[in-house]
């Protein structure tokens, strides 16, 4: 039996329960070829198959088609302007200020934020990092505090020292310290499916609209606002952009950074 890949497509979103309608076709398509390619998977009638009954192969395919590249620091210019600009004025006054990286990937965002709020001398007791994806995988990863060197080339040496300890027998493999995994608590969650926790002063959702349909991006950006604070800032990634921000009830403040009005 031949399929056609928008047959696949309604098929595979029953089987995974992942709206695959919300990324870009194209590129789901093009993510699917090739992990058939790597599994010798020769048409996508098959591919259904595998997904129903392997589940190894299922895991794969949730694995290969969430891109989970990530690392701390990333776009330091932007992580500057939120160290000087953002973070401050939010932990101005004595409210815990609560902030969520939705997706969070292997977790070098939310720590990336866990950092710079220790060396900026804030205690946990003013602030909660909530961090969460989709991939039960990179958040397993995530727990565990280990990096590899690819996720802590922007690291500026002297936190590296501080925060990092290189894992002996097991080479470009980096710890991270204790005291930061603790600061970040990880949840799993579906940002398209799933409804969202009120009273956000900050939520970072960084290099994922990018992968998304224009129709999922916006609703997602109405939810997105929907629940933070009034004032509250959306941090997205460098090649992100709301282009009428005003019809989300958003203001562009500066490059990336876009507040709540
Ligand atoms: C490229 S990473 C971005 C991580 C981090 N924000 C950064 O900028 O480095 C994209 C993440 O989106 C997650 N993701 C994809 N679809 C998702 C969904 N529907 N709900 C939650 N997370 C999702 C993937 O698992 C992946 O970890």
């Amino acid at each position: 039996m031949t399929i056609s890949f928008d047959e696949f497509v309604d098929e595979a979103m029953k089987i995974l329960d992942v709206n695959l309608r919300g990324y870009k076709i194209k590129r789901v398509q093009r993510r699917t070829d090739s992990l058939m390619r790597r599994y010798n998977v020769n048409n996508y009638a098959q591919c259904l198959e595998k997904l129903k009954n392997d589940s190894e192969f299922r895991e794969a395919y949730l694995d290969h088609f969430t891109i989970n590249t990530s690392e701390f620091f990333r776009n330091p210019q932007s992580f500057k302007y939120l160290e000087e600009n953002i973070l401050p004025v939010l932990l101005a006054d004595n409210k815990v200020v609560n902030i969520w990286s939705a997706p969070c990937s292997n977790g070098s965002e939310p720590y990336t934020l866990a950092i710079i709020l220790t060396e900026l001398g804030y205690d946990n007791s003013r602030y909660r990092i909530l961090a969460s994806d989709i991939d039960v995988g990179v958040l397993e990863e995530a727990k565990s505090g280990i990096f590899n060197e690819n996720a802590i080339g922007n690291v500026p040496p002297l936190l590296l020292k501080k925060y990092f300890e290189e894992i002996k027998g097991i080479s470009m493999k980096y710890k991270l310290s204790q005291d930061i995994i603790n600061k970040v608590s990880f949840e799993y969650k579906d940002l398209i499916k799933e409804p969202y926790e009120e009273g956000w002063d900050l939520i970072l959702s960084r290099n994922f609209f990018i992968y998304l349909t224009t129709e999922i991006k916006e609703m997602l950006t109405h939810k997105f606002v929907e629940v933070l604070k009034p004032g509250g800032y959306l941090f997205l990634g460098n090649t992100e952009f709301i282009f009428t921000p005003e019809k989300f009830g958003l203001k562009k403040i500066h490059s990336s950074f876009y507040q709540k009005i």
